[in-house]
């Protein structure tokens, strides 16, 4: 699959580097620092390429936005059309300093991305931790964590959950895009306890019975 990733940051390079082992075709955009983009292109695989936002939607199947919230509208602008393109934002409405949600519980990242990128078949999912999908080893105690994901595409969907089972975890569909107005500040659960209390490496894991 051809995967067109907007951001060149964390995420691109911790998801980007499991796709790519997986034998996908990527290319990077979207970084203030084009040396920094050509550098993780590089380090990611042989054939990586690098593009601009708008040339990385182009050559993609699938579009990966992992930038962060205050910067996706100039990124989402410069991607130009995504009408009909599979758009699979990692994006989570956080304030910039992580102290909490820029928007939520009556919209979420996911829907006002969706208002932005008008025909663009939206699936949110959001990975593990960036510095756990860049260790390689995403299993904790030998345990696949759960990732979870929503969107109102079906098809769009299928391919992000696939996207996501590659990095070794358990991916759960959680519904219609509106339910990314939970799954969002449930991150900040993670984020609490990883950075504030300090947990080190942290990742849900979802008991049915
Ligand atoms: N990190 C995680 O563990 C994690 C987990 C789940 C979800 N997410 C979400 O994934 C998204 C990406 O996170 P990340 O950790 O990959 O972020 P990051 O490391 O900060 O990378 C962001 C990328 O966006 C680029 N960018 C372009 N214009 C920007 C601007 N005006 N302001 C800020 N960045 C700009 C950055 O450019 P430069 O290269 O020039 O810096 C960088 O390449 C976020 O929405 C985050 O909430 C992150």
């Amino acid at each position: 699959m051809k995967i067109g990733i907007i951001g060149g940051g964390n995420m691109a390079n911790g998801l980007g580097k499991f796709w790519a082992k997986n034998g996908h075709q990527l290319m990077f955009s979207f970084s203030r620092n084009e040396q920094k983009l050509k550098d993780l292109a590089a380090s990611v695989s042989d054939t990586a390429q690098v593009g601009t936002p708008a040339e990385a939607v182009q050559f993609a199947d699938v579009v990966l936005l992992a930038v962060p919230w205050v910067a996706v509208p100039e990124a989402l602008q410069a991607a130009g059309s995504l009408n009909g393109k599979i758009l699979f934002s990692c994006v989570n409405a956080l304030k910039p300093d992580m102290s909490g949600m820029a928007v939520g519980t009556t919209t979420s990242a996911a829907e006002e991305i969706a208002k932005l990128a008008p025909g663009a078949r939206v699936v949110e999912g959001l990975p593990l931790f960036a510095e756990v999908l860049q260790s390689g080893d995403t299993s904790f105690n030998g345990t696949e964590a759960t990732v979870f994901y929503c969107g109102d595409d079906a098809e769009a969907k299928t391919v992000v959950a696939g996207l996501l089972k590659e990095t070794a975890v358990e991916a759960i569909d959680v519904g219609g895009l509106s339910t990314a107005r939970y799954i969002e500040p449930a991150m900040m659960v993670l984020i609490q306890l990883a950075y504030v209390q300090q947990m080190g490496q942290v990742a849900f894991s979802l008991l049915r019975r």
